[in-house]
């Protein structure tokens, strides 16, 4: 191995000894932030202003149908996009202390900015972008001035701007990129598979410089953690351009199962002031070699392998961090979908952050990255309709070159439900969309999530994608595909289930319409929207080889579109996720694991077993399991063995017995696998009163780096350990040490507490508190009780280093 590493570097490389420029890229963290330009607070940014609070039905108050979902009257829709205080305008300054310009160049890259933001420095306008979601780049050059410089940064959200909450404020990084005027054009560097199998991958990689420099070349190594290294050069044309093809010996191809990335490190080099080989600018990115393609005859292939999408849409928000995007955070979310099996993300229904996209890489997650939720027919009075026909292709610029060497990304969306999929104007804007895609990025296929497949398919807008994307009705997928000549078919956006953790209903009803006083939806799985359906119904469906995958609509719940409560206060997150706004697992997420988790078993038996009110009453009991067959037991007594069938929309994912009568006591579920083997068993009890705290953090270690965070998941249990999922009790939290308190979420869709005071009840038995780490090493303590037993209280200490 060793040898060959050699060997192949001494074929392929002339290593040079360079002296380098100076390039600097600097975090503009520590901001001042102001709502109307007379008190101003510091700020750190990621920040999402609206996050704090208060909740109130006054926030984007909308008397409005809601079209897409069949409505035809007004009326009023009080949490529609969060009920938190987003609108309305935002001004954050930071003041940089710059020397040394002479021959420098400054660009300011924002990774989306909430929303329209304007950008002056020292007095004068640099720029303006009108989309919130995406990455936007600012020549600053000319503006500033040896000494002090005022950056200030001026956003503003219209009210109805958004079908869900999109925060507000400087929510995604902004880093100033000081470097030579001679540079590269960071997003001019396109990598790329051209082919890829286990013994060999043809890596394509071109380059740009920005201002060009007499006898310049760029010199590229490819490098990976398992000693690989290979380096190559070539000239800089006349265009300022350049174009290196490598040969990887035995690559390690990128998967969502093995997420290697090799280390591109570009550069560029001429000669200086009679000194050789000076290193003018340089730019370092992660880069998986993997190669995918999707066929009539393979379906969707990753490097030659068939496989289904099993993936879940996410809105951008972190429920109780908001809008302002967190490492911590998003790498939670991906190890929980993960473990249930998910192997793709949509990023419903705009540009996901660049540091989504980097953790997408490192962990193995696909993505499909989506642009707008609207084209030229608004959805809402003040949405991305007002710039579309000005912005949008500015907009797909930048989505793709920001994002095009992720190779996290499987595919491009240039719409969700675009209200145009009948008319010829949908048609040739879908063209010359999926043109320009193409244009920026050959190596992946475009795809947009239609909801109106009838038509989608009499005008054309279905046939002319590489990918015709279907929301929702799945029982119309055997007649679209019959007329669709690409051969296959995707269910961009699926199920669109509801329920709300640890809640039930009685009687378990298959309904598309159930709502109740409460607020609440049950977590039977067996209550969708009037457009939507089952978990189940999209398991049947993906069995036909012409279908792709799914995205399931959502892996967690997000702040807004409180459907089926869109009309009823205090109501103001989704209850569309697998998992909750806390990010715990939904009964749901065990059935997707379930069918999804191909490595480890799932047995899982809902609904939970402590109820005061239901002795002698029927409450069915599901078992959602891999294993086929089971056999229940109440207190010992068999309800009978049953087995998973073909036929019955609930009985070929789940197992369930409909005639149990509740008694407290134990529920036990015996699993046997095909061969009638025993292969299993789980037992809930019923729960005694509250007794004490059980705490599951899921780092115990963090980084003292003054932005990571430590979940902490709260549970209430009895004195033998079980836990009380009726437990409503309100936990007050105290944080000490190292490190300070973030935020609080219970999960309950309904709940006006905020999630930045430490003390909040409990939903159903559990919550999640967020604790961030100071910039010391040493130990954060978190000491949580119950505000009205302090006997019940419970400390954990988590270290920083
Ligand atoms: C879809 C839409 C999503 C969300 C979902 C709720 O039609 O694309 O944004 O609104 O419905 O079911």
């Amino acid at each position: 191995m060793l040898f060959r590493i050699l060997l192949s570097a001494l074929l392929t490389c002339v290593y040079v000894q360079f002296s380098y420029a100076d390039h600097r890229e600097i975090n503009l963290k520590t901001w001042e932030f102001s709502r109307d330009n007379v008190h101003w607070y510091t700020v750190k940014i990621p920040h999402d202003w609206a996050i704090r609070g208060p909740f109130d039905k006054k926030w984007d108050l909308q008397n409005v149908a809601i079209t897409q979902n069949g409505e035809t009257e007004k009326t009023e829709k009080s949490g529609r996009s969060g009920a938190l205080p987003w609108i309305g305008e935002g001004i954050y300054r930071y003041h940089l202390r710059q020397t040394d310009l002479k021959s420098r160049h400054a660009t300011l890259c924002f990774d989306g900015a909430m929303s329209e933001p304007t950008v002056y420095v020292n007095g004068q306008k640099a720029g303006y972008w009108a989309y919130g979601y995406n990455a936007f780049r600012l020549n600053i050059t000319l503006f500033l001035h040896e000494g002090d410089n005022l950056i200030e940064v001026h956003l503003k959200n219209m009210e109805e701007s958004s079908r869900w909450y999109p925060g507000g404020g400087l929510y995604r990084p902004v880093t100033l990129v000081i470097t030579d005027k001679a540079r590269i054009d960071t997003w001019g560097t396109y990598i790329r598979t051209v082919s890829a199998d286990s013994l060999k991958a043809v890596v394509s990689i071109d380059m740009k410089t920005l201002e060009f420099l007499q006898g310049s070349r760029f010199v590229v190594d490819i490098t990976n953690k398992y000693g690989y290294h290979v380096q190559k050069s070539c000239p800089v044309d006349l265009k300022g351009e350049g174009r290196i093809i490598f040969h990887v010996t035995r690559p390690k191809l990128w998967s969502p199962e093995t997420p290697y990335l090799y280390k591109v490190r570009v550069k560029l080099i001429a000669d200086k002031e009679g000194k050789p080989n000076v290193v003018y600018d340089e730019q370092l990115l992660n880069y998986g070699v993997r190669i995918i393609d999707i066929t009539k005859e393979h379906g969707f292939r990753l490097n030659g392998v068939s496989r289904k999408i099993k993936g879940v849409c996410l809105h951008h928000d972190l429920g109780p961090l908001g809008a302002a995007v967190n490492k911590a955070a998003l790498i939670r979310q991906i190890r929980i979908l993960k473990d249930m099996g998910c192997d793709a993300i949509r990023t419903a229904h705009n540009m996901p952050s660049s540091l989504q996209m980097e953790i997408c890489d490192s962990m193995g997650m696909m993505v499909m990255a989506e642009s707008f939720d609207m084209w030229v027919y608004p959805k809402c009075k003040n949405g991305y309709a007002r710039f579309f026909k000005e912005w949008s292709d500015r907009d797909i610029m930048n989505l793709i070159l920001n994002h095009r060497n992720h190779p996290c990304i499987i595919m491009w969306s240039i719409g969700n439900e675009i209200p145009e999929q009948w008319s010829k104007e949908g048609v040739d804007i879908s063209k010359h969309l999926q043109d320009l895609c193409h244009s920026l990025d050959p190596s992946r296929m475009v795809t947009q999530g239609m909801d109106r497949p009838d038509e989608a398919l009499a005008s054309g807008f279905a046939q002319i994608m590489d990918v015709p994307g279907f929301n929702y009705r799945v029982h119309k997928y055997d007649d679209n595909i019959r007329k669709l000549p690409q051969g296959f078919l995707l269910g961009t956006e699926t199920a669109s289930t509801v329920s709300s953790r640890n809640v039930y209903k009685f009687p378990v009803k298959v309904t598309d319409n159930a709502v109740y006083s409460d607020g609440q939806c049950s977590s039977y799985d067996t209550e969708y929207c009037s457009w939507s359906n089952l978990p189940d119904d999209d398991f049947s469906m993906q069995d036909h080889p012409w279908i792709i995958g799914q995205f399931v609509w959502t892996g967690f719940d997000y702040l807004g579109e409180p459907t089926p409560y869109d009309e009823y206060w205090p109501s103001r997150s989704s209850y569309f996720g697998i998992c909750d706004l806390a990010g715990i697992p939904k009964d749901r997420y065990y059935l997707y694991r379930s069918v999804w988790n191909t490595n480890s078993h799932t047995i899982h038996l809902l609904p939970h077993w402590t109820w005061t009110d239901r002795i002698g009453k029927i409450t069915p009991v599901f078992c959602y399991t891999d294993y086929p067959t089971a056999e229940l037991f109440v207190n010992g007594k068999s309800q009978g063995r049953i087995s998973k069938s073909r036929d019955g929309r609930l009985t070929k994912y789940r197992l369930c017995w409909n005639n149990v009568v509740y008694e407290p006591g134990e529920l036990k579920v015996v699993v046997y696998d095909i061969h009638n083997n025993k292969a299993g068993e789980k037992r809930i009890y019923t729960a005694g009163i509250p007794h004490a705290l059980k705490i599951d953090v899921d780092r115990d270690v963090i980084q003292a780096d003054g932005n990571d965070l430590a979940f902490i998941t709260v549970s209430m249990i009895d004195k033998s350990g079980n836990e009380v999922p009726t437990s409503q009790d309100e936990l007050n939290v105290k944080v000490s040490g190292q490190g300070s308190f973030k935020c609080i979420c219970n999960g309950d869709a309904t709940n006006l507490q905020s999630f930045v005071e430490p003390k909040m009840k409990l939903f159903n038995g559990k919550l999640v508190i967020a604790v961030q780490s100071s910039m010391k090493k040493g130990k954060i303590k978190v000491n949580i009780t119950d505000a009205a037993n302090k006997k019940i209280t419970k400390s954990v200490s988590i270290k920083t280093e």
